[in-house]
């Protein structure tokens, strides 16, 4: 979520009244990103910035596809994405279904195999408590070349021992982005 003093007054409640999974699990299907303008700008310096390979995408954590229409937008070719709460929302405005699959069972290894010339992750990263954000920051690192991390927040910053060097950041509107690549 963004800034918690950023957020609409029912949504900040129910937020704290349910929680970030049982939020998701409630209203995913509605989801939006009031922040949706600077994503796209941001995405689009960040391609820009770093030349990001858009061959191959995975949209981690997907919304009702934020960044997936921007990614389009810019030229990508093919864009998974990934999200256990939000596919209703994802289909409805991409027209392509999201894999069902949360941190969790990423991190568990639900993804080996699979490779990706860019993971894309916009405000959700933050998401995974710091206990876990080594585990599986490190199964995304056996998935994919590069990484781009999109947080309205200071966190998440990846370390280089858990697969990821950064490669740089730009702060566009209050909202990060951390380019990584594999270390
Ligand atoms: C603030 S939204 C960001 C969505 C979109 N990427 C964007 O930029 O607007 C956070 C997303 O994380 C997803 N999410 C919440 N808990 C998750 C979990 N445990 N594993 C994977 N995704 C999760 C939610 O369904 C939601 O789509």
């Amino acid at each position: 979520m963004p800034r918690r003093s950023d957020q609409p007054t029912a949504v900040r409640r129910a937020y704290e009244q349910y929680g970030a999974p049982g939020y998701y699990q409630r209203y995913g299907a509605t989801y939006r990103n009031p922040h949706e303008p600077i994503i796209a700008e941001l995405l689009g310096l960040a391609v820009a910035r770093w030349q990001l390979p858009l061959g191959q995408v995975l949209d981690l954590a997907c919304g009702s596809g934020e960044a997936t229409l921007v990614l389009r937008a810019l030229g990508a070719g093919t864009i998974a994405g990934i999200d256990p709460y939000t596919s209703a929302a994802y289909v409805a405005r991409t027209g392509q279904p999201a894999e069902q699959l949360d941190f969790e069972q990423i991190a568990a290894g639900a993804l080996m195999g699979r490779h990706y010339d860019l993971i894309v992750c916009s405000f959700a990263l933050h998401l995974v408590p710091l206990s876990r954000l080594p585990g599986l920051a490190v199964q995304l690192s056996l998935l994919a070349d590069t990484l781009l991390i999109l947080t309205p927040h200071k966190r998440p910053e990846l370390q280089p021992a858990w697969g990821w060097a950064l490669r740089g950041e730009l702060l566009h509107q209050r909202v990060r982005a951390r380019y990584y690549e594999r270390a």
